[in-house]
């Protein structure tokens, strides 16, 4: 993988952390392709962040989309836009770059218990958080040469739950799963796998949510109160989560494969007890 720009794949990549990852890589020079079902808030994105991003409207429940999708960028990286140099052929190795990092960030957030959620909602949540994953994988993976890396947006709920999110929390530990089996199978093409599990992130899908739960109280009044009870008192910012992304995507995470990173603001590595004194 030469140094300099690269090209990189963001599912989700129209809003939330998704979009904070196109903005990081975007910001870093490299060549971004965002990848969302919302093909206004993809005209959108491409305006304001001028052509060094392109979106390709795809919902990641459709495998045949995803494909036809890493066959355009392959032929856009055959033709030059794929970042440090221009070379033909799109495939890992390539003297077009190849890709240098595809980033999982689509998904759905649903409620229900296993006795309650429709088969509908789960077929939903695994076809698109699970499915969606793994076969953006299947389709991007052959464009990745040596050097490039796979980040996949898990979350907090991967290692506990919270109340009425069954369906949600398995597909999280599962794509924790799935990111250990690429990275042991990728190893030897020079291609790393990482997660990252975001505590609560401000993103349209965590207002929607607190919009959902808010009753009297205002969307921002659930927000802040979600924030506090992680340790650092507060939601993380997209661009909190898109720097750890970056990271991993980047040769500083040489020798890091199989991770599943937390970027939750101290949420899971405390203990709901609280002493008198404590209450605050
Ligand atoms: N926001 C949080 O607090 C939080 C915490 C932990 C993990 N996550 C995970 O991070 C990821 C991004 O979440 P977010 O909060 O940014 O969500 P969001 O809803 O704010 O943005 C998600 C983006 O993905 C797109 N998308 C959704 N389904 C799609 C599909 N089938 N095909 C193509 N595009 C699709 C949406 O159009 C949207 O642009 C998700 O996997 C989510 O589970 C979020």
């Amino acid at each position: 993988m030469p140094a300099g720009p690269r090209a990189v794949v963001v599912t989700g990549g129209a809003a939330g952390i998704g979009r904070g990852a196109v903005e990081r890589f975007a910001a870093a020079g490299d060549r971004v392709f965002a990848l969302d079902r919302d093909a206004d808030a993809l005209a959108a994105l491409e305006a304001e962040l001028g052509g060094r991003v392109t979106g390709i409207v795809v919902d990641v429940a459709d495998r045949t989309a995803l494909a036809a999708a890493a066959e355009r960028v392959s032929e856009a990286l055959s033709d030059g836009g794929g970042g440090s140099d221009g070379g033909g052929g799109g495939g890992r190795g390539s003297g077009s770059g190849g890709l240098g990092a595809l980033v999982c960030a689509a998904g759905v957030q649903r409620y229900g218990t296993v006795v309650d959620t429709p088969a509908s909602t789960y077929d939903e949540v695994m076809t698109v958080n699970v499915g969606g994953v793994f076969f953006a994988c299947q389709s991007f993976l052959p464009l990745i040469p040596r050097g490039g890396s796979v980040v996949v947006v898990a979350s907090v709920q991967a290692y506990a739950s919270q109340h009425n999110v069954a369906a949600y929390s398995m597909g999280k530990g599962a794509l924790l799963s799935l990111v250990r089996a690429m990275a042991v199978d990728h190893a030897a093409d020079g291609i790393r796998v990482n997660a990252v599990c975001p505590g609560s992130v401000d993103t349209p899908m965590l207002r929607t949510s607190a919009a959902q739960f808010s009753g009297d109280r205002s969307t921002d009044e659930v927000v802040a109160e979600w924030g506090r009870s992680h340790p650092l008192g507060r939601v993380a910012a997209t661009s909190e989560v898109a720097q750890v992304i970056h990271f991993l995507a980047s040769p500083a995470a040489a020798f890091v494969t199989g991770a599943d990173v937390k970027v939750d603001g101290g949420l899971t590595a405390q203990l709901a007890v609280v002493l008198p004194e404590d209450a605050r």
